[in-house]
């Protein structure tokens, strides 16, 4: 008999429950809490902790009756541990422990970084997942790149300011084209025919990344009444995008790597999934778009995988939040 597992994931903005048999999902609930952080063109951490515990009962119900099964079914749970918000991680840690205690089950820590990572593997088993592979993550928090060797990954580069999801956001809000920014660009980017406002692309060493001047470039251009906004969207897209397929692009040839993995909100993106997928001899790993943005299929998957092949032990109810945590 296969084993339940119920997964939470509270790093950011979005309340996230899911039930797991064995490695397959058989049900995913997201709460996000966009239209409330909306007016503030960013997340309010205070505000999305307290919507984290207003909700998330409710949120665990319903996953549980999706299921089919009852909460006494459940045999372990996997929460995220961090990186992420305080405040918002300790929500989720709190309500993991609690039921932890009274339905007397494990509990097991998850890296959300490190869960965006095997997100494009949910659902399959642990030795259909490549053992090298180079690592993209880009979401609202993260834009890094790693090389992974089994169970482990060794940071190659990562952004010296804004992540790439930061980027899209701030930018989309100085073209006033809403939030998050990320869809919104990627949205009007194919409605535009011309080939958009050039952007710089920035090209720091080794495998780091660089979005602020880009933002400060677009910031300039949109002073410029001549300039449109869509137009310089687009510009922006296709220079944020060729950022990360240069670095992606130089890390197969250095490291001589064929396996590509992708994941976190940003690889939703459709110009970032159509340039990845033009590259040659490589073996691309994309997460369905539905496990693209932050979900807690990807946690409860990777704890499933790694306590079936002894790579995680449980905790003890003294786990803590870990804001910072690397991947
Ligand atoms: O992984 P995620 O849901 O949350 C974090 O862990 O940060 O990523 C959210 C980010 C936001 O910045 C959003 O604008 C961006 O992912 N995003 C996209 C797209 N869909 C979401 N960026 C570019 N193109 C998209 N299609
Ligand atoms: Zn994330």
């Amino acid at each position: 008999m296969e084993l339940y597992t119920l997964a939470i994931e509270t790093s950011c903005d979005d309340t996230s429950i899911s039930i797991l048999e064995g490695i397959e999902v058989i049900s995913l609930k997201t709460f996000s809490q966009i239209k409330d952080h909306k007016k503030f063109g960013g997340v309010i951490p205070e505000i999305a902790s307290r919507l984290h515990s207003k909700y998330i009962f409710d949120i665990i119900k319903e996953t549980i009756f999706e299921a089919g099964i009852k909460l006494n079914d459940i045999n372990r749970i996997a929460v995220t541990g961090g990186p992420g918000l305080v405040n918002t991680l300790q929500v989720g840690i709190v309500v993991a422990k609690t039921l932890s205690l009274l339905l007397n089950i494990p509990i097991y820590d998850i890296n959300h970084v490190e869960a965006h990572a095997y997100s494009p593997f949910i659902g399959k088993n642990a030795k259909r997942i490549p053992k090298r592979a180079i690592v993209l993550i880009v979401s609202g928090g993260h834009t890094e790149i790693s090389i992974k060797k089994d169970w482990t990954f060794k940071k190659i580069g990562e952004t010296k300011d804004d992540s790439i999801g930061e980027a899209y956001d701030k930018v989309a809000k100085i073209l006033k084209l809403g939030y998050p920014g990320g869809p919104a660009i990627d949205k009007i980017y194919s409605t535009i025919e011309s080939d958009g406002i050039k952007c710089p692309v920035s090209n720091l060493e080794n495998y780091d990344f660089s979005y602020s001047g880009l933002k400060s470039h677009v910031m300039n251009k949109s002073k410029d009444k001549k300039n449109d906004f869509k137009s310089l969207a687009k510009g922006f897209q296709t220079s944020a995008i060729q950022q990360l397929v240069i670095k992606v692009k130089k890390a197969i040839e250095e490291h001589k790597i064929k396996n590509v993995i992708v994941g976190g909100g940003v690889s939703a993106n459709s110009l970032l999934r159509e340039k990845l997928l033009e590259l040659r001899d490589v073996n691309l790993h994309l997460p369905k778009i539905m496990y693209t943005g932050d979900n807690a299929a990807m946690i409860g998957y990777l704890a499933a995988i790694k306590i079936e092949s002894n790579q995680l032990k449980p905790s003890s109810l003294k786990l803590d939040a870990e804001p910072r945590r690397k991947i």
